[in-house]
C-alpha cells in the first residue's frame, strides 16, 4: 500500500497526480478534479472503489475496475457515474472516460439491458460466426439487447459461441440466436443445454440420462 493510496483514499487531501490534470502545456490546468460533495457517490459505489483502490499501490491501477463498478451499476458508464469515480479516486473524469472509451466491454452510451458477444476469430468464423452474429442482431432488433461480434473469447472448443450477459454458450445453431432473445425477454433460462457452466468436465460421471455434468448453475 503506498503512502498515498488505502483506507481514506477519497480524502480530499490527498496529493494529485499531475499527470491525470494537466495536459500538454506545463502549469496548465484542464479539468477539476469533482469534489465527493459535489457528485452525489452512492455509498455502496464509493466503498467498493475504495476497496479496489486499496489492493494497488497506485491507485489508478484501479481504474478498469472502478468503472466495471460503475458499469454494474448504471448499466454504462455514464457521465455521472465516471464523475463519482474520479471523485473517489482523486482523477479527473476526463482520465477515466479515456480509459472507459479504450475497452470494448466498457461502454460510454446506453446500451441494452443484456449484452451478447458473438465471436468471429478463426475458430468461430470457420463454424459459421458470421452467420451467427447476423442471426443475433436481426433476432434484437428492437429488443433491449446489445448485440456486438468479438474476437477470440477463449472458448475455441465450443465455436461457434458466444457470450451471454457474461456466460458463455456453445457450440451455437444459427436457429437458437432468436431462441436465446426469446428467452431473454421472456426471463428464462438461456438455451440450458448450450451454457458452459453446464457442460461436464473430463472424468466427470455422466449425469442420469444425459452428458456429464459439472454441476454449473447458468
Ligand atoms: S475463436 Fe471463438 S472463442 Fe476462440
Amino acid at each position: 500500500m503506498s503512502p498515498v493510496d488505502g483506507p481514506g483514499v477519497s480524502n480530499p487531501n490527498l496529493p494529485v497526480d499531475q499527470a491525470v490534470t494537466e495536459g500538454r502545456v506545463p502549469g496548465r490546468r484542464e479539468e477539476e478534479i469533482p469534489e465527493l460533495h459535489e457528485v452525489d457517490c452512492p455509498a455502496e459505489l464509493r466503498e467498493r472503489i475504495e476497496t479496489l483502490m486499496a489492493r494497488y499501490p497506485d491507485r489508478k491501477s484501479a481504474s478498469i475496475p472502478a468503472l466495471w463498478a460503475v458499469q454494474e451499476r448504471y448499466g454504462w458508464c455514464t457521465p455521472e457515474g465516471i464523475r463519482q469515480a474520479a471523485a473517489v479516486m482523486r482523477v479527473t473524469p476526463a482520465y477515466l472516460e479515456s480509459v472507459a472509451s479504450f475497452y470494448d466491454l466498457l461502454h460510454t452510451e446506453a446500451v441494452g439491458t443484456h449484452r451478447i458477444e458473438v465471436c468471429t476469430n478463426i475458430s468461430c468464423w470457420m463454424r459459421g460466426g458470421d452467420e451467427l452474429l447476423d442471426a443475433f442482431r436481426a433476432a434484437a432488433a428492437g429488443e433491449d439487447v446489445f448485440v456486438t461480434g468479438f474476437e477470440c473469447l477463449g472458448a475455441c472448443d465450443i465455436a461457434p459461441m458466444a457470450s451471454i450477459d457474461q456466460r458463455y454458450y456453445g457450440p451455437l445453431e444459427v436457429a437458437e440466436a432468436a431462441t436465446a432473445i426469446d428467452q431473454l425477454r421472456d426471463g428464462a433460462e438461456v438455451l440450458p443445454a448450450k451454457a458452459l457452466a453446464k457442460r461436464g468436465l473430463a472424468g466427470d460421471a455422466p449425469a442420469p440420462g444425459g452428458a456429464a455434468t459439472n454441476g454449473g448453475d447458468a
